[in-house]
């Protein structure tokens, strides 16, 4: 059985920040984060754009690109750690809002930013064990990455979702979760206590957790597929909390399969995987799907058929290390959804600004309702508690 991911939305927050202009009210040299972090603008998400309707532009947009009707899905799974409820998962409030059928198992996962990719494989697995039934799953990764301002991860922010229609006969990318190397251990390098709506990170320690269980899972992976090098895959695309950790990815695993100059392939492989990343930063879950829709709509390469590896990273920490051919025709369909003008009609925000919406932003959960213009997936408030939304009017 052919299985993968037949069509991706992506949702971006309609406002984002310059790197350059945060590192200059901070003091520090723009270098700095433009080119020692590899990211140049990041998203930032007004008072009424969160995690939900960033999950639900998304899922509308895989919906529509894909011509899936809603009563086709049989799984919804919303891959967070930065929900909204400690109960409620995001997926019920995605399913009311794109009128998902009833008869769907509805659930969110939870491992930082593994929890999207624990999704595609189990609705990979659900499919392939004929549970499905001819069903398709739709797989939404979904956050708001928020550090202290004037923190060491302060420039590692962002904002996003990916959503993934996943079925067979996939038109993007092939997967099959049986050829994907996994690998776990206890750590503390990245957190989020109930009580914070920052996130908690031992930031130097996170980037060598990530490196240890990228050899971990490629080793893994290698035992259990041996002879499908990295190195013989015509792109890779890694989880990106910043683009410079992917170059560090990089290395090392082209360093395991014996390569001694692996920046010599860094543009060839990866260069195209981190355009759209660079502009949009730290998304969590999506991050790693962000940089294959990156892959898919700007490599000039022909990838049809082609095989990608694919890394992804989960502090605390899960990573799994897995490849995927691509579907002829493939990068026609992604660069046909105009992801780059997408990127290009947010609205720029000054530094002041910046930090007026990050203030306003921890007030959130007590919000009072407000009406507002149904163009969109808005959040308008919190109603005895109840967190209430809008879609667009039809
Ligand atoms: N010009 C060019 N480059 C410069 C420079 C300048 N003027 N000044 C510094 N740099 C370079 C440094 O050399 C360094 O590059 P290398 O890593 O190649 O050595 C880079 O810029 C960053 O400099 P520092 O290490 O000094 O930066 P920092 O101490 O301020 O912290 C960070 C960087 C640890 C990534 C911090 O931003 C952070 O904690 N971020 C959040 C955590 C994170 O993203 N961890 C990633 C792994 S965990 C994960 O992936 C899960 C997840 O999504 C969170």
């Amino acid at each position: 059985m052919r299985t993968g991911i037949d069509g991706l939305g992506l949702a971006v927050p309609s406002l984002c920040i310059d790197l350059e202009t945060l590192a200059k009210a901070r003091g520090v040299a723009p270098a700095k984060y433009l080119d020692g972090l590899g990211t140049w603008r990041m998203g930032i998400a007004p008072v009424d754009e969160d995690t939900v309707t960033l999950a639900a532009r998304a899922g509308n947009m895989a919906l529509e690109s894909t011509g899936t009707r809603e009563d086709e899905i049989g799984l919804l799974i919303v891959g967070t750690e930065t929900a909204v409820d400690h109960s409620k998962p995001v997926a019920s409030f995605v399913q009311g809002l794109l009128g998902i059928g009833r008869n769907c198992r509805v659930f969110e996962t939870k491992h930082a930013c593994y929890g999207g990719t624990a999704g595609l494989m189990m609705a990979l697995d659900w499919i392939r064990s004929g549970s499905a039934r001819g069903k398709k799953a739709l797989v939404v990764c979904s956050d708001i990455a928020r550090y202290g301002l004037k923190t060491a991860g302060e420039p590692t922010q962002g904002a996003g979702a990916v959503a993934l229609v996943v079925s067979e006969n996939p038109r993007l990318v092939e997967l099959d979760p049986s050829q994907s190397g996994q690998y776990a251990i206890d750590v503390h390098d990245f957190w989020r206590p109930l009580y914070s709506k920052d996130a908690h990170v031992d930031g130097h320690y996170s980037v060598q957790c990530y490196l240890d269980a990228l050899s971990g899972a490629y080793r893994h992976f290698q035992q259990l597929v041996p002879g499908v090098r990295a190195s013989d895959c015509a792109a890779l695309a890694y989880h990106v909390p910043y683009g410079k950790m992917a170059r560090k990815a990089h290395r090392q695993v082209r360093a395991m399969d014996g390569d001694e100059n692996p920046d010599a392939s860094f543009d060839v492989q990866v260069g195209a995987s981190l355009v759209l990343p660079a502009q949009v930063g730290n998304i969590y879950t999506g991050s790693l799907y962000l940089a294959l829709a990156s892959l898919l709509a700007t490599s000039v390469k022909n990838l049809d058929g082609q095989q990608l590896g694919l890394f992804s990273y989960g502090s605390g920490s899960c990573a799994e290390y897995f490849v995927g051919t691509v579907v002829p025709g493939a990068q026609e369909r992604v660069h046909a959804l105009g992801l780059q003008a997408m990127l290009d009609r947010r609205r720029v925000l000054s530094f002041d600004e910046y930090e007026q919406v990050m203030k306003a932003r921890e007030e959130l959960d007590v919000r009072p309702i407000e009406q507002a213009v149904a163009d969109d997936f808005r959040f308008l408030g919190v109603d005895a508690h109840r967190r209430t939304y809008v879609s667009p009017e039809a």
